[in-house]
């Protein structure tokens, strides 16, 4: 089967630079949700028509399996479609689907495809409790369907009809260039529309059929911010009636938002308010916290990850602990039982097996052994100003509170770190390493007072 995606519209309404089929959905544009359910079809020809903003839409979903097709002049659906006929494959029926309509599950495009057979002409249809605005289903006595009227050509009687044409139709090929071209655009619109080819299809002996998603929003299209948010909401309440079904615990199905995918074994608890981006994986008996920021990481086993941490490119072994207010960088490697408590920056660094660095540090670019203790306020300097060093610690070190590593510096297995210590050169395994330095208790000071005025 040939997929053909109208997206040449231009979405005056979204009062955006962007095109409308690049406005992201779940952290994804709109075309890329239709692309990605097209593709679950294996179709044989995936053809993009595209108009208004072309090459940004080329770049933003252009794959090897996706041709585009330039409609210069936006004339209407029928002559969008035209457009992509020199890319189809005559000998196999042509499903055409929009930019603008994300949710449409395939199932049901499989189920329209299956009633059109290889000579009907499809049409998904949908019957609502308000029908403004769309093409109406045009049935004679028999239930058959006649022709398809826009809501501004219709009658007054044809707009009382609830069923409505979704848009999405699948055709036989061959004879649709013949059809195409007969189209006039002689209606209130003055556009050639897609919606007209259905006389010529049943006048030809392509019998017209139809098939009903199983939900509403399955064909609800984009055209304005509002109706963005409004299906930015379907999609997060289907992702989280998924992931309940799945067995994870929600605190809230209406407050998380998966903007990629999220793979959960058993017995995850999620709180509130938190955000999932890109492809993150939660494994068994893992919990988060409010208000967590989670995006490309993998989570292991038992872990605890508490409220108000990011975690971004970065994976976590079983049984660790993550926050509150941690922050985890691209490069995190953190190793089973690792802590890392509030206000902790980790970037590219490895964290063995049990070490903790619990307040107010920032590791980066570092290898940590494991068994470590990193005090409050440690500071690895990883940057010179021109490029960044490595700080490696090994095995069982005790870094005491308020420590600088001045990299690239090596802290050998077992060592101590004296608090407030600059480690500006190597220290040898077993060692104390501290820096002198003299206190002095004068007597007599005198705080300076504050002025009055
Ligand atoms: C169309 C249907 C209408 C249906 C409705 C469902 C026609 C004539 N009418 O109306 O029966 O109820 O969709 O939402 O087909 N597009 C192009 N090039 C064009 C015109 C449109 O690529 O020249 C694309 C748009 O980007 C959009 C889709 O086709 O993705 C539908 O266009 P739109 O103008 O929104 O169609 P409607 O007038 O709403
Ligand atoms: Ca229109």
């Amino acid at each position: 089967m040939n997929i053909v995606i109208l997206a040449a519209g231009m979405g005056k309404r979204m009062h955006s630079a962007l095109p409308k089929v690049l406005h992201p959905l779940a952290g994804k544009p709109l075309l890329s949700h239709v692309i990605d359910t097209a593709r679950t079809l294996s179709p044989t020809r995936l053809v993009v028509v595209v108009g208004h903003g072309g090459e940004a839409v080329r770049e933003a979903v252009g794959a090897p399996d996706v041709q585009f097709a330039l409609q210069a002049e936006q004339l209407g659906t029928g002559h969008a479609l035209a457009q992509a006929l020199p890319l189809l494959d005559t000998t196999v029926p042509t499903l055409v689907l929009y930019g603008d309509v994300p949710l449409t599950r395939a199932a049901t495009l499989r189920r329209l495809v299956d009633a059109a057979g290889r000579n009907g002409y499809g049409i998904l249809t949908v019957t609502l409790a308000d029908p403004t605005g769309y093409g109406r289903i045009v049935r004679d006595a028999a239930g058959e369907v006649v022709r398809i009227v826009e809501q501004k050509d219709a009658s007054e009687e044809e707009r009382g009809i609830a069923e409505i044409n979704t848009g999405i139709v699948v055709t036989p090929t061959a004879p649709l260039a013949g059809w195409l071209a007969a189209l006039k655009n002689d209606n209130a619109q003055g556009e050639y529309y897609l919606t007209d080819v259905v006389q010529a299809a049943i006048a030809s002996g392509h019998p017209a059929v139809t098939a009903q998603p199983a939900d509403e929003w399955e064909t609800l299209g984009v055209n304005s911010k509002q109706q963005l948010a409004e299906l930015e909401r379907v999609h997060q309440r289907n992702v989280a009636a998924a992931l309940l079904v799945a067995g994870v615990t929600l605190a809230d199905p209406a407050r998380i938002d998966v903007r990629g995918s999220l793979t959960c074994g058993r017995d995850v608890f999620i709180d509130v308010n938190c955000v999932f981006e890109g492809d993150v994986t939660l494994a068994d008996g893992v919990s988060v916290g409010p208000n967590c920021v989670i995006r490309s990481a993998s989570i292991g086993a038992g872990t605890r990850v508490d409220a108000y941490t990011h975690v971004e490119n970065a994976a976590v072994g079983a049984n660790a602990v993550l926050g509150p207010y941690a922050r985890l960088r691209p490069g995190a490697q953190l190793a089973d039982e690792v802590h890392v408590g509030n206000f902790v920056e980790v970037k590219n660094a490895n964290i063995g097996r049990g070490s903790k660095a619990n307040h107010l540090s920032y590791v980066g670019d570092a290898d940590v052994g494991a068994g470590v203790n990193i005090g409050a306020g440690t500071i690895t300097c990883n940057y010179d100003g021109a490029n960044k060093h490595r700080t490696v610690i090994e095995d069982n070190v005790f870094v005491g509170s308020g420590t600088q590593l001045v990299a690239p510096v090596r802290v050998g297995r077992g060592v101590t770190i004296a608090a407030g210590t600059t480690v500006w050169k190597d220290v040898p395994e077993g060692t104390l390493a501290l820096n002198e330095k003299t206190q002095f208790a004068k007597p007599g000071y005198v705080r300076p007072a504050k002025k009055k005025n």
